[in-house]
């Protein structure tokens, strides 16, 4: 028979985290001793010292100088609630993932917004690419869909990721600014690395500074590889449509909100779920057909700093996102939850965007370190709700139970471990090229600039004010001149009004391109303004 494993089991649908270590109705020692006092040490007599021997006392300060775990190396500052995902079915056809290919299937999901760069006690409202990280507890398996409000981002290899965060987070001898952009590291790698410039603009677009949680836009940014039952495969393009539709504040609201409310959009999302305007959220998928070169109307699909604009491949609804509940217990559910790209149930896989490919190292590397160990898959918020039987064992913070003798394969004592590999993850069989290791990326990902004028000319003008401002005082705060002069060269190359314009507020003389500007028709479903939401 099947082997005697016993593991902690998912969190059950709607259900709070487990209240472990708060029975009864006495306070108590970690150990279960009903407590006489808890607000005097004991001493030796009223005056005297404290004595070795109050146990009490030094479990309680013991583990008060013990509560801290480290916080997120990026995303620190988070927030999140619990869902529900139901499917429409309609992705039947290309995935044989069941949460998305059965019509109205309903899977519980947890979800943790988050600002990039700040400090876990920083503001919410500060211009910022924000986290939007989705767990779905499939009966297959866990999927995270790991994403941000900008459907780009500013590297196309993830070796880059501790230049860009290095360069992003605070100076590292004055430790500021907290949780912003407007310093000289920043803006001295970003105009160096220019494949960051895309990225960029979003942050000094409108979308930096976002009303709520519940008026953003989510993105997967990489193309993803959906499989169906026929093994036919097709790449796509996760979207998260907010029912509300996107809003932003402009930068005055912002500062202001920074000020009167650091918890600003925490504090949002939890009111609006307790007042029952539940948040919700379409999911979409852009499709494309999985060719040998991986590309849609000219546009490289492994490179994430691009995007697929809406009007070449329209974002097509297969399910719906409702938050429904808050967390019981910050620390136990946002705090302690890990996602990881990895995560991932039959019928999806990934590509081989090189920022992904190295996404997929990093989530379980850091997780090791923040959550003290290789056993964090057995904390309640990451607890699959799929029967888990695997033969992980022993390490820190072991909390199953594992009973049989033979965690190995094969093995005749404990049933031998069988899979049925019929409903396996199988990884789809993608060809790998004959070409030689190189430390080197496609020539198609040389191009930084077209697509970060066609964001610029999508925008309205009142968007492409706000724009120049943020660029002015952001730009505004650096110390170094040469610096400011080089940005000012890669504005130059995506527009020259905006460049013009952000030189003026500068009190700066306006380079001229060195690139030869692309002809681009500008995308309406950029723009925040006169966009059609997903209606009931
Ligand atoms: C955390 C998104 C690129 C490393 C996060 C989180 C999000 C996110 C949403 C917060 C997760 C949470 O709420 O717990 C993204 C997106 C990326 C990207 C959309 C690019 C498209 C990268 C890259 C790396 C990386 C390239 C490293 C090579 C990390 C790490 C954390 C993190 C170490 C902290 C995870 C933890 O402590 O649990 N990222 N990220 N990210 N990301 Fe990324």
């Amino acid at each position: 028979g099947q082997p005697d494993t016993v593991t902690p089991t998912g969190v059950p649908t709607g259900a709070a985290p487990e209240a472990f270590a708060q029975q009864g109705a006495y306070l108590t020692t970690a150990q279960g001793t009903r407590l006489r006092d808890t607000d005097h040490s004991l001493k030796a007599g009223p005056r005297g010292p404290i004595l070795l021997q109050d146990h009490h006392f030094r479990e309680k300060i013991t583990h008060f100088d013990h509560e801290r775990i480290p916080e997120r190396v990026v995303h620190a500052r988070g927030a999140g609630a619990h869902g529900v995902f139901t499917s429409y079915g309609t992705a039947a056809g290309l995935t044989r993932a069941g949460f998305l290919a059965a019509k109205g299937k309903e899977t519980d999901v947890f979800v943790r917004f988050s600002t990039v760069l700040g400090s876990r006690g920083s503001a919410d409202t500060v211009r910022d690419t924000r986290g939007f990280a989705t767990k779905f507890y499939t009966d297959e398996g866990t999927f995270d869909l790991v994403g941000n409000n900008m459907p780009v981002f500013f590297i196309q290899d993830a070796i880059k990721f501790p230049d860009i965060i290095h360069a992003g987070k605070w100076h590292p001898d004055r430790e500021i600014p907290q949780a912003q952009s407007a310093h000289d590291t920043f803006w001295d790698f970003v105009s160096l690395h220019t494949e960051a410039q895309h990225h960029t603009m979003w942050n000094m677009s409108d979308r930096g500074i976002p009303r709520s949680y519940r008026t953003m836009e989510g993105f997967g940014v990489h193309t993803f590889r959906l499989v169906n039952d026929s093994d036919e495969t097709v790449l796509v393009k996760f979207h998260w449509k907010p029912k509300l539709g996107v809003h932003s504040l402009v930068w005055e609201e912002a500062q202001l909100a920074s000020g009167v409310d650091p918890d600003f959009h925490r504090r949002d999302l939890y009111d609006a779920i307790e007042a029952g305007a539940y948040p919700e959220w379409e999911l979409g998928l852009q499709v494309f057909p999985d060719t040998p070169e991986e590309t849609f109307a000219g546009i490289d699909l492994l490179d994430p700093t691009k995007i697929v604009p809406e009007e070449l491949a329209p974002v097509q609804p297969v399910g719906k996102l409702v938050l429904n509940r808050t967390p019981t217990n910050f620390h136990a559910e946002v705090e302690q939850v890990a996602f990881h790209l990895g995560h991932l149930p039959p019928g999806i896989d990934v590509t081989n965007d090189p920022l992904l490919q190295g996404r997929l190292f990093s989530y379980l590397d850091t997780q090791l370190t923040r959550l003290a160990g290789p056993n964090f898959h057995q904390i309640p918020i990451n607890r699959p709700h799929a029967p888990v039987n695997d033969m992980l064992r022993d390490g820190f913070h072991q909390h199953a139970v594992h009973g049989g003798v033979a965690p190995y394969r094969p093995n005749s004592l404990d049933g031998g471990n069988p899979f049925p590999a019929e409903d396996g993850f199988v990884d789809v069989p993608v060809t790998v090229t004959e070409a030689p290791k190189v430390r080197d990326l496609p020539v198609s990902f040389k191009d930084h600039y077209t697509q970060v004028r066609l964001f610029w000319k999508s925008m309205s003008a009142v968007e492409q004010e706000h724009i120049i401002r943020a660029y002015t005082f952001e730009l505004g705060k650096c110390y170094e001149q040469a610096i400011k002069e080089r940005q000012l060269q890669c504005l130059a190359n995506i527009d020259p009004v905006l460049c013009a314009s952000v030189a003026l507020g500068l009190g700066l003389p306006a380079p001229k391109p060195t690139i030869e500007l692309p002809e681009v028709t500008p995308s309406p479903v950029l723009s925040q303004v006169g966009r059609q939401w997903p209606a009931d």
